[in-house]
């Protein structure tokens, strides 16, 4: 695992929208896996920037992001492929119909993840993914105890999540029980993994996640055994880890 330890959360975005812009300006046509949550935020500001000033090109970039919540439709505005289509994608020159992110509206769980398995197959995997992380350890919505064995699936999140998520929401009743996710095999599958940390209330599943025993108890902590991982953390987030 690379470690780059910025100053604050600015210079964190910056750096890993740094890492994303290359891996597009050496391969038009990767295939990013994307993620949500307020963490990468920063990074996609400055991508939407570069994009603007004509020094990125994502006319042939194809994106799978991370997950998606059980139940919502693409224009509900907590959705995830409303948050993407906010943050991200439209302000940058990438094709919508080469965006992807798990059908929440699809009732069927096991037909929405294998769809999504097969999507992100057929693009030949994935380049580069981008991921952050929960106060549990979870990547995507991968939760403590999940099987690293599997692929895109249904999850119940647990209070720790729903808890944690709600200040997306109007109440905390109104978080979906459920999400659709990649799953850990699909997530290490990726060719390279950019993983993004943020802030002292990050730093102790931080230093479990990269220090502590590999275990499902602990999802984060798979990336140990990723052969290509860049984290990108700010002082806050590193500052329990010996280094
Ligand atoms: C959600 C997403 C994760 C994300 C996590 C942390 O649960 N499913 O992919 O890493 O939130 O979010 P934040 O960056 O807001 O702390």
């Amino acid at each position: 695992m690379k470690i780059y330890k910025t100053k604050n959360y600015e210079e964190m975005s910056k750096k890993a929208a740094q890492i994303m812009a290359a891996q597009v300006t050496l391969k038009p046509d990767c295939v990013l896996g994307l993620a949500t949550g307020s963490t990468p935020v920063g990074a996609y500001g400055h991508l939407i920037q570069w994009c603007k000033d004509g020094l990125l090109d994502f006319s042939q970039v194809k994106t799978v992001n991370l997950d998606e919540y059980k139940g919502l439709t693409p224009d509900n505005d907590q959705s995830y492929r409303y948050f993407m289509n906010k943050n991200l994608f439209s302000g940058i020159n990438i094709s919508m119909e080469n965006t992807h992110v798990p059908n929440g509206a699809e009732t069927d769980s096991q037909k929405a993840c294998s769809q999504y398995n097969a999507i992100i197959a057929g693009m030949g995997g994935i380049d580069l993914q981008l991921l952050g992380i929960g106060h549990d350890g979870h990547i995507g919505f991968n939760e403590p105890g999940d099987s690293f064995e599997l692929e895109t699936h249904c999850v119940d999140l647990t209070p720790l999540t729903i808890e944690a998520n709600k200040r997306f929401f109007e109440k905390a009743e109104d978080v979906p029980r459920q999400a659709y996710t990649m799953g850990i095999r699909n997530i290490m599958l990726a060719r390279k993994i950019l993983f993004v940390i943020s802030g002292e209330d990050k730093a102790e599943i931080l230093k479990k996640s990269v220090e502590g025993p590999v275990t499902p108890q602990v999802p984060a902590s798979v990336l140990q055994l990723h052969p290509d991982v860049m984290l990108v953390a700010d002082e806050a987030a590193l500052s329990l880890m010996k280094l």
